[in-house]
């Protein structure tokens, strides 16, 4: 077999790039995977999940020192931060995971090409590297470019002023006034980030709740919760444009017909992502992407061309690191003839603030908006013994099951560690239990996850500490 012929070539390094790579290695596949970027890991591990959670991570650490340290008898007079040192152990964990991904090729015998890969024809990528151009011969091809960011039409990045979150996990120090446009993961976690650090962060948001993709009670807690903790929210309010006087930046907007105006250092901008497919050379194959810029594909993640497959941000679904690797796995299973499979109804959505915010499956409105009769049970965590002996009882667990078949349809999750705690949830799910299997389930005491298993014996009105 010519050096450049290859059973599978993968195009994008991220989570859904980079494991769909291991897969096929793993089930006998000559695998190529490439990468534009000099590093792999694509945008989860160099400017999304990871550096995010290591500054929430170290910033959470310094809130407690100087919010809650001093009841535990903790003295930390003259406290401070170095913003640099914080970017520093940042950079840290990213270049380790750098280096995990690329050991991971390495020891899968993984042929990584650094450099845009183009599509060329059926059966063909083209590599163009800093000095070179190589041709690869697929016999399978799997697109997994990812996304970026989304630019307002009247509020155009300029990484200085107006920036995207690949500027705000790498601010040199803190803005005195951020304002962001959009209260999704992105603007709670990274607001919370600077919030932390003293700035003045105002959330500017046009539907009329926080979170929208969460059920109401939770987006209505976490608002109440961000709220005690600094954070300023603008609900209902459109984003209009922008003006600059006297070398400050102000956001112009309109709240229910008002116009409203946002003095800012700097403004992030959090409303979505796109999917990413410039310069791939999708006509080269005949195939068009939808509306929204998505490549449409099967459930076998089949493009409308025989021998290319998508996965990831830029097809469908929820743009999630855990969802585009499901999907790499999936798709290369397939791909080797078994019959890997991704089950939509249970991927787990967290917002990684504090308290966390987690989901799975339905809420308690889009069951209903289904048609299906439903009952739901609550749990506050205000109940647990651990949460009191461990200052976090701010939060609760809601279970949501089928009225007649008591299976559960969701679970919302908004506590101290809920991003661990959905994990039980997912599972149960998985294997279609019910509420009543999960309250059975016996949780380490004491644990906050025994709220989640109150919560399942609430759907049947038989939590056993709330009265
Ligand atoms: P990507 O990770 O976007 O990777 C695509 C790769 O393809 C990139 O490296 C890109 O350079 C490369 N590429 C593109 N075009 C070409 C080409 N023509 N040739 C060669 N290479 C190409 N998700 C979570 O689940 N949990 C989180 O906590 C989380 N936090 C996030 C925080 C932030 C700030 C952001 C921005 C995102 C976060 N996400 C999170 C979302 C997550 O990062 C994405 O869902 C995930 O990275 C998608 O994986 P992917 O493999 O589809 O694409
Ligand atoms: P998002 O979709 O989570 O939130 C965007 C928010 O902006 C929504 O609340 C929306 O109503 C609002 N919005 C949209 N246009 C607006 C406008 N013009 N004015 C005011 N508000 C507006 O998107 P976000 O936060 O940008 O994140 C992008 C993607 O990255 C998401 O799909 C998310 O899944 C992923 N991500 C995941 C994280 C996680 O899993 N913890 C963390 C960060 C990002």
């Amino acid at each position: 077999m010519s050096e450049n012929n290859f059973d599978l070539v993968i195009i994008g390094s991220g989570p859904g790039g980079y494991v769909a790579a291991i897969r096929g290695s793993q089930l006998g596949l000559k695998t190529a995977l490439i990468e534009k970027y000099e590093h792999l890991g694509g945008t989860c591990l160099n400017v999304g999940c990871i550096p995010s959670k290591a500054l929430l991570h170290s910033t959470e650490m310094y809130n407690f020192a100087a919010q809650s340290a001093e009841v535990h008898g903790i003295d930390l007079t003259n406290l401070s931060i170095s913003i640099k040192k914080l970017m520093a152990k940042k950079n840290k964990t990213v270049n380790q995971l750098r280096a995990g991904v690329e050991h991971l090729m390495k020891a899968n015998k993984v042929k990584v090409f650094n450099g845009l890969g183009m599509l060329a024809g059926l059966g063909k990528v083209r590599v163009k590297e800093k000095h070179d151009e190589t041709v690869l011969n697929a016999k399978n091809i799997i697109i997994a470019t990812g996304s970026s960011t989304i630019e307002l039409p009247f509020l155009k990045f300029d990484a200085e002023s107006v920036v995207s979150s690949d500027q705000a996990i790498a601010f040199d120090k803190v803005p005195k006034k951020l304002v962001v446009v959009g209260a999704g993961a992105i603007g709670l976690e990274l607001g919370s980030v600077w919030a932390r650090l003293g700035s003045q962060v105002e959330i500017i948001e046009f539907l009329p709740l926080i979170a929208p993709a969460f059920d109401k009670d939770v987006s209505k807690m976490a608002e109440r919760l961000f709220k005690k903790q600094g954070l300023k929210f603008h609900l209902k309010t459109k984003v209009t444009g922008i003006k600059k006087e006297n070398g400050k930046v102000i956001l112009l907007a309109e709240k229910i017909e008002k116009q409203v105006e946002f003095e800012a250092d700097k403004i992030l901008v959090a409303v979505g992502r796109r999917p990413y497919t410039d310069h791939l050379g999708l006509e080269a194959v005949g195939i068009e992407t939808d509306e929204k810029g998505h490549i449409p594909v099967d459930a076998h993640f089949k493009t409308s061309t025989e021998g290319i497959y998508a996965i990831g941000d830029v097809i469908p679904g929820p743009m999630l690191a855990h969802k585009a690797e499901e999907e790499g796995v999936a798709c290369v299973e397939r791909i080797a003839g078994q019959a890997g499979n991704v089950n939509y109804n249970v991927i787990p959505n967290v917002i990684y603030t504090e308290p966390e915010i987690a989901s799975v499956g339905m809420t308690e409105t889009t069951a209903k908006e289904s048609g299906i009769e439903c009952k739901s049970g609550k749990f506050n965590l205000a109940g647990n013994g651990r949460a009191i002996a461990t200052d976090a009882t701010d939060g609760f667990v809601k279970v949501t099951a089928c009225a007649k078949t008591d299976r559960i349809l969701g679970v919302q999750v908004i506590c101290k560690g809920a991003s661990e705690l959905i994990a039980s949830a997912v599972t149960h799910m998985e294997y279609g239990g019910s509420a009543e299997d999960l309250g059975r389930t016996i949780h380490a005491h004491p644990t906050l996850s025994e709220a989640m298993k109150e919560a399942g014996l609430a759907v049947g009105g038989k939590a056993l500490h709330s009265s």
